[in-house]
């Protein structure tokens, strides 16, 4: 058996969590977790502020490594690897967590694993669910990534498809700017949503039909924007629609993914946005369609945390899978660095 330490900075979230890689249940398997969420901080500006952020992880990371330590009952003697997320993602507080899990595996002796945060929430449904196996279709959807996977065995990964300009997240955050929401903007869209009707306000469906399982969600951002300015819409019901146009959008998308997939035991879906109810149900009706089941991790996993960074690192440490202390942190990090790049893409993608 394995106990592995996972940290994670990557965004607005500092988390820590200390996974044992034998139990053979989530709850078993997660002997102990911590989260902050630096929402408040942010709160003011709209959106994540890099600086602030890079400070707030500094400020709170090591004492929630040596609580969560105390909530394990463990010192850094009992654990057998630190795994800390080396990228993708705003790059000063990936330097944070990145470098106190180089301190920590250098105090204690222990091996360091490099986690690519993209990683961890495309292993995330495999530590939720023991019975998921390899190879399985993966949409992965968060605030900066919006992308169809193959992931035939850890770290052999296939990009089906990504978006040519916002993902789906920063699509839902922009949603919920327009509607003058807040941030966090996508659970707060879907609450709303829930009170209005999606086809009081007709919306595009970016990309539908299309060959290739791209993305596109700018076009659909910046129709919710006139739909708002005329001021004829209820909130709830631009909400409403702007929700079902764009999982219309991600239903055909992932649709023509499993036309050209490899073969799959699963249809999986992870990132902040699988948090999302609507598209969940959309996603399991979809996955009946196609004769897979659809493996959907609790929506506390598919939000940044470091249980998933453990547990990709334990899914590493396994395979004898570490990284010197000297890996640098990287702003970007494809999973498939052979994906070529998408005719019409902006440089997000
Ligand atoms: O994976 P994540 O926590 O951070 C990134 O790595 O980006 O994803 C955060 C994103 C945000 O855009 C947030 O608005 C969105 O996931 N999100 C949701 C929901 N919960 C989080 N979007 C729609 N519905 C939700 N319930
Ligand atoms: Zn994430």
């Amino acid at each position: 058996m394995a106990l592995i330490l996972g940290i994670e900075s990557s965004c607005d979230e500092t988390a820590v969590a200390v996974i044992d890689d034998h139990g053979t249940t989530l709850d078993t398997r997660v002997v102990a977790q911590r989260i902050a969420s630096q929402d408040a901080a942010h709160r003011p500006y709209g959106g994540v502020v890099p600086e602030i952020a890079a400070r707030a992880h500094a400020e709170v990371l090591a004492p929630m490594v040596a609580d969560t330590l105390r909530d394990a009952g463990l010192t850094l003697d009992g654990l057998d690897a630190i795994a800390a997320t080396a990228g993708p993602g705003l790059i000063g507080g990936v330097m944070v967590g990145l470098v106190t899990g180089k301190a920590l595996a250098m105090a204690a002796g222990k091996p360091l694993i490099a986690v690519n945060h993209l990683e961890g929430h495309a292993l995330s449904p495999r530590l939720a669910d023991p019975s998921l196996a390899y190879p399985y279709l993966l949409l992965l959807v968060s605030g900066g990534h919006c992308q169809i996977l193959e992931v035939r065995g850890l770290g052999d990964y296939r990009r089906l498809a990504t978006t040519i300009d916002d993902a789906l997240g920063e699509a839902f955050d922009k949603t919920a700017k327009i509607l003058g929401l807040g941030y966090p903007g996508g659970p707060a869209v879907e609450r709303m949503a829930r009170a209005g009707d999606p086809r009081a306000v007709p919306l595009p469906r970016p990309l539908l039909g299309s060959a290739e399982p791209h993305f596109s969600f700018a076009g659909l951002k910046s129709a919710v924007l006139r739909a708002h300015d005329t001021g004829r819409h209820d909130a709830a019901d631009l909400a409403a629609a702007f929700q079902q146009a764009a999982i219309d959008c991600v239903i055909d998308r992932t649709r023509m993914a499993l036309r050209v997939t490899g073969p799959a035991t699963a249809l999986v879906v992870a990132g902040g946005v699988a948090a999302n109810r609507a598209l969940r149900g959309a996603l399991e009706t979809l996955g009946a369609e196609a004769g897979l089941r659809l493996v959907a991790p609790p929506p506390a996993l598919c939000t940044d945390n470091a249980a998933m960074i453990g547990w990709a690192g334990a899914e590493r440490h396994a395979r004898g899978l570490h990284d010197a202390l000297d890996v640098v942190a990287r702003p970007r990090w494809p999973l498939d660095a052979t994906a070529a790049p998408v005719r019409g893409a902006g440089v997000k993608a």
